[in-house]
């Protein structure tokens, strides 16, 4: 194949519940919104939660009568192989298949992965062209990164995921002789900035340096990116095609979204806005 090869972001942090398949969710809104044909991969064999919501959408789209956009979507099954280095041979060979036949028909794939460390989220984070890492305003979530100093707050030595995602990295430059774009992104920001999140931001804003990751703005705490789930819609579904009716929150929540999408910094999208 020649060309620039077709963004795989890998939505991806150990950290249980840290916000993944809400911000794989709207990074696909999100770019289809902004008129890429996206592809999707789902990770979580467990969970499928990024799988249902399309399922869910493609069900209230037939009830409603209406045309919903659908992203090609794979589910990866991990391997049933029962030898540990077959197996996780088999999950990259059939990892590196969904992205090829993705990429046949897509301008970009998003993958949501689980949070733990398996064979298929391993190719995954290897493959990535960005890892965007959802992280909640906590020291908790914050301690996959980097440990902190209890009295300064000041980062420490970088703890499993951010190690993880340094040998991926590492992994990439050697045999794609490509980097991989790192951002993360805080998720579940509340209005009201208090002490521990100005303390997170801070240690955020070093460790970023340190470690060479991007600081993107995230999600904040919302309803909005949760209670349409059984429905498989977006804030973005919600707007579109109205001129009126649309709550101020709704916005803020688009804005949000598009922030996320933007920062990706895809340069797909910079030539359809060239374009449009
Ligand atoms: N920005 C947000 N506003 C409101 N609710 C949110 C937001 N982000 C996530 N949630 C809610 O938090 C919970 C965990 O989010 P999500 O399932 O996206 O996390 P996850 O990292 O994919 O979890 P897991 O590691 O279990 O796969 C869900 O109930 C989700 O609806
Ligand atoms: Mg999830």
């Amino acid at each position: 194949m020649t060309g620039r090869p077709v963004p795989l972001i890998v939505v991806g942090n150990e950290k249980g519940g840290s916000g993944k398949t809400t911000v794989a969710i709207h990074l696909v809104a999100g770019l289809a919104g902004a008129g890429l044909r996206v592809g999707a991969i789902d990770l979580d064999h467990r969970q499928r939660s990024f799988s249902h919501f399309f399922t869910n959408r493609a069900a209230w789209a037939e009830r409603q009568g209406r045309a919903f956009a659908l992203p090609k979507l794979f589910a990866i099954e991990p391997s049933a192989r029962e030898v540990r280095t077959l197996a996780e041979e088999d999950d990259a060979r059939r990892f590196a298949q969904a992205v090829a036949e993705l990429s046949a028909e897509c301008d970009a794939i998003v993958v949501d992965c689980p949070g733990a460390d398996t064979a298929l989220g391993r190719a995954a984070h290897g493959n990535a062209s960005t890892i965007v890492t959802p992280l909640n305003d906590s020291f908790v979530d914050f301690d996959l990164l980097a440990g902190v100093d209890p009295e300064t707050f000041e980062a420490k030595a970088p703890a499993i995921y951010a190690e993880f995602v340094w040998e991926s990295r590492k992994r990439h430059m050697i045999e794609k002789r490509r980097t991989i774009d790192w951002l993360v992104v805080r998720n579940r920001m509340s209005s009201m900035e208090t002490r521990n999140q100005r303390r997170v931001s801070e240690a955020l804003t070093k460790l970023a340096q340190r470690i060479g990751f991007r600081l993107a703005p995230g999600l904040s705490e919302r309803v909005i990116y949760r209670e349409l789930f059984p429905k498989g819609l977006t804030v973005l579904d919600l707007i579109e095609g109205k001129s009126r009716g649309i709550t101020m929150a709704q916005v803020a929540a688009r804005a949000e979204v598009r922030g996320l999408v933007a920062a990706l910094r895809l340069p797909q999208l910079s030539k359809l806005a060239a374009a449009g």
